[in-house]
């Protein structure tokens, strides 16, 4: 990848991550045939397919499109390769539980984020009657038919959140979530829920209300756009400068990044169905605290850093979230950025380049960050380990270079300027 000299062009902003992999679980909670539109072509989901698979739901995978055909009985076990490869597999522990009062799921390891534990997860279904022995690295849960009740979340955790939105649906009562996350795939899985006759209230607020009922059916959904992959393609141009027109993304799942952005000396406006985004000149710095819904998301963190290592002036990142996402750090650093970390705050002061070099990607946001970068580093950068972005991004390379970025992906783990 080199240097860009602007951006120019409409990309399609696919399906979002983060909501279709729990979309995909919770069609576990009712047998028969669900059809979810917008379904991203990542390898996220192929892995929930094949998880499902493993259960004995019938995947038929063709993005944008996924037919789920759910049996009356299904395998209860998330077996370890599956879910040491995806965490997000933890959150079929609420719809098995309610539907069969009984689970057997790999318990996820740690990965590059450092530690992320699922205790939330398991003490609010515990409020719903649900037993829990971890033996030979499983959890082995069971329960009988669930119980609605008054449910307080620590702290708002996403997955904590759906797990047991999920299991509340076919509990015996109402079943109120409180201090529950708020991010906009929650509102999305309520929706899904609510077409399959769940009755929710709430979703996408800190409470969440669920009367449990006594059975689903298989619905059909389209998938909430990817607020992630729009803000990528906002950082990328925030960096090359240009104009975009982003189709199908939803600025308001992202308002709070569009203000900083614009704070930044962006110009950002809705469009139709999309969102329409220009920068001229270099950006000015801000100052970012990541926080849940509707705070700056963690995940873009690592994109604004990128951004802020080549704005003009010093820009203090905090993050409240993941103690050890700083890692990306190292690379940006050995591009040139001005970047020192201290515990959870990073303070970035602002280069005018950064220079091309060979880094490599930790995680997924990490591997965008590096393209962000790259954009406006002087000379060839060449990412190594950057497999991990097909993960959660469609094609991200081929659609920067369609609107004009100087990049190309070289052989399957690789990207690698011309
Ligand atoms: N936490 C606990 N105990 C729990 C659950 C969470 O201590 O039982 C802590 C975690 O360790 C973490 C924080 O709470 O420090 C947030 O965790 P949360 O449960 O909210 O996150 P998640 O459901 O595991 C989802 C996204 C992540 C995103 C976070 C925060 C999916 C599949 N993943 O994870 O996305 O960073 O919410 O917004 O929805 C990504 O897309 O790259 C990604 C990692």
């Amino acid at each position: 990848m080199r240097e860009s000299s602007g951006l120019s062009g409409r990309i399609q902003i696919a399906g979002a991550k983060n909501s279709v992999l729990k979309l995909m679980v919770a069609s576990l909670l009712a047998e028969g045939n669900h059809v979810l539109h917008n379904v991203p072509d990542i390898i996220d989901v192929r892995l929930m397919a094949d998880l499902l698979e493993e259960m004995g739901v019938t995947v038929d995978l063709a993005p944008p499109v996924c037919r789920l055909s759910v049996p009356s009985e299904v395998k209860l076990v998330a077996p370890y390769e599956l879910v040491e490869k995806m965490r997000a597999s933890i959150v079929v522990l609420g719809p098995l539980l309610a539907r069969y009062g009984e689970a057997r799921v790999a318990l996820p390891g740690g990965d590059d984020f450092g530690p992320r534990p699922i205790d939330m997860h398991l003490d609010a279904l515990a409020t719903l009657g649900a037993k829990f022995r971890t033996e030979h690295g499983y959890i082995e849960a069971s329960s009988d038919r669930l119980t609605g009740t008054d449910v307080l979340l620590e702290y708002p955790s996403v997955g904590a959140t759906e797990n047991v939105m999920m299991a509340a649906t076919l509990a015996d009562g109402l079943t109120v979530i409180e201090n529950a996350a708020r991010e906009p795939e929650i509102a999305d899985l309520a929706q899904f829920l609510g077409r399959m006759g769940a009755n929710i209230r709430g979703a996408g607020t800190s409470t969440i209300a669920v009367e449990g009922v006594d059975g689903l059916e298989a619905a059909e959904h389209t998938v909430i756009s990817d607020r992630l992959e729009t803000a990528t393609y906002l950082a990328c141009l925030g960096v090359a400068g240009g104009e975009l027109t982003l189709v199908g993304a939803r600025p308001g799942n992202m308002e709070m990044l569009l203000q900083k952005l614009a704070t930044m000396g962006m110009q950002v406006s809705p469009d139709g169905d999309g969102l329409w985004a220009a920068a001229h000149g270099r950006l000015g710095s801000v100052d970012v605290s990541t926080l849940p819904y509707p705070g700056i998301a963690t995940d873009y963190k690592p994109l604004i850093v990128a951004m802020l290592s080549v704005a003009d002036g010093v820009g203090i990142v905090t993050e409240n979230l993941y103690g050890g996402r700083f890692r990306y750090v190292d690379e940006l650093r050995r591009m040139g950025a001005d970047i020192r970390t201290e515990g959870h705050h990073a303070v970035v002061r602002g280069k005018a380049r950064l220079s091309g070099a060979p880094v490599k990607a930790h995680d997924i946001r990490a591997a965008a960050a590096l393209i962000v970068a790259g954009l406006g580093a002087e000379g060839e950068t060449t990412i190594s380990d950057v497999g991990h972005l097909d993960r959660g991004y469609e094609d991200l390379v081929g659609r920067l270079a369609s609107v004009g970025a100087n990049i190309e992906r070289i052989g399957s783990g690789d990207a690698k300027g011309s």
